[in-house]
C-alpha cells in the first residue's frame, strides 16, 4: 500500500507529519474562528453550532478527515518516537545525546506535548462531541468551562498544544524546504506567534469563565 511504502522513507515519514500537521493547523484555525464566537454571547455561539448541525453530511466528512490525519500524525509520530528512541540506546547513543543536548526544550519534549494533547482530545470529545442529551452545546461549555479543575486541565493542554506547534511549525517549513537567509528571521517569528496566538484565543475561553467575566453568557 503507498501509504506503508511513504512511511517506511525517513524522508516519507518527515512529509506526512508535516502535511497532516499542517492540515491540522488549519482545523485549529477554523476551530477558533467558530469558537470565538462565544465572546459574543451564548446565543451568538449556539447559533454557529446550529448552522454546523444543519449540514451533517458536511460534519461527517469533516469529522472523518480528522479522525484520518489524527490517526496518520500520532501513529507516524509515535513510529518517529520508537526509531529515535532505539537509535539513541544504540552504541551510536553518546553522538545522540550531544546533538539532542542542542535541541530546545519544545523539540525534546515532542512526544510527551503529544501525548497530552491527545489525552486533551478524548476528554474533550467524550465532553463535548457527545453532550447530555437535550442540553444545548451552548450550556454544555459554559457548565464544563466554569470548573475550576477542567479549566485548569484545558488550560495546562493549551500549554503543551502551544509548545508542541512552537517546534512542530517550524519542523514543518524545514520538511518543506521554507528556509532563505531572507527569510529566517520571520520564519524564526512565526514559530511564536503562531503558538502564542493558539494559547491566548483558546486558553482565553476558560478563563472567561473561570474568572466569571462569562457570568452573564
Ligand atoms: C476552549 C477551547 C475549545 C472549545 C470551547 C472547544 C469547543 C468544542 C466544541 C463545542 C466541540 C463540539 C462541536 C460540535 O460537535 O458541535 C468541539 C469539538 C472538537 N474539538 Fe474543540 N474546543 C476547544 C479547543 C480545542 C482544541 C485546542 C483542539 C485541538 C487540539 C480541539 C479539537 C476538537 C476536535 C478534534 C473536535 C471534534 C470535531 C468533530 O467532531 O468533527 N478543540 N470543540
Amino acid at each position: 500500500m503507498w501509504f506503508i511504502n511513504l512511511v517506511r522513507s525517513s524522508i516519507g515519514k518527515k512529509f506526512v507529519m508535516a502535511v497532516s500537521g499542517l492540515l491540522l493547523v488549519l482545523f485549529l484555525c477554523t476551530h477558533i474562528f467558530g469558537n470565538a464566537t462565544i465572546y459574543l454571547s451564548s446565543h451568538a455561539f449556539q447559533s454557529y453550532a446550529d448552522a454546523l448541525h444543519s449540514l451533517p453530511i458536511l460534519v461527517f466528512l469533516f469529522s472523518v478527515s480528522l479522525l484520518v490525519l489524527f490517526s496518520a500524525h500520532i501513529s507516524v509520530g509515535l513510529l518517529l518516537f520508537l526509531e529515535n528512541r532505539k537509535v539513541s540506546t544504540s552504541r551510536y547513543a553518546v553522538n545522540v545525546n550531544i546533538v539532542d543536548e542542542k535541541k530546545s526544550i519544545a523539540a525534546r519534549t515532542m512526544p510527551y506535548t503529544g501525548g497530552f494533547i491527545l489525552l486533551f482530545l478524548l476528554v474533550h470529545i467524550a465532553g463535548f462531541t457527545f453532550p447530555t442529551e437535550g442540553v444545548p452545546i451552548s450550556e454544555t461549555v459554559k457548565e464544563q468551562l466554569s470548573g475550576f479543575f477542567t479549566s485548569i486541565f484545558y488550560l495546562a493542554a493549551f500549554a503543551a498544544l502551544a509548545l508542541h506547534l512552537s517546534h512542530g511549525f517550524w519542523s514543518m517549513l524545514q520538511t518543506f524546504g521554507v528556509n532563505h537567509p531572507r527569510y529566517n528571521g520571520l520564519i524564526e517569528k512565526l514559530t511564536y506567534i503562531v503558538p502564542v496566538f493558539f494559547l491566548i484565543a483558546f486558553g482565553g475561553i476558560p478563563l472567561y469563565f473561570m474568572t466569571g467575566l462569562g457570568a452573564s453568557y
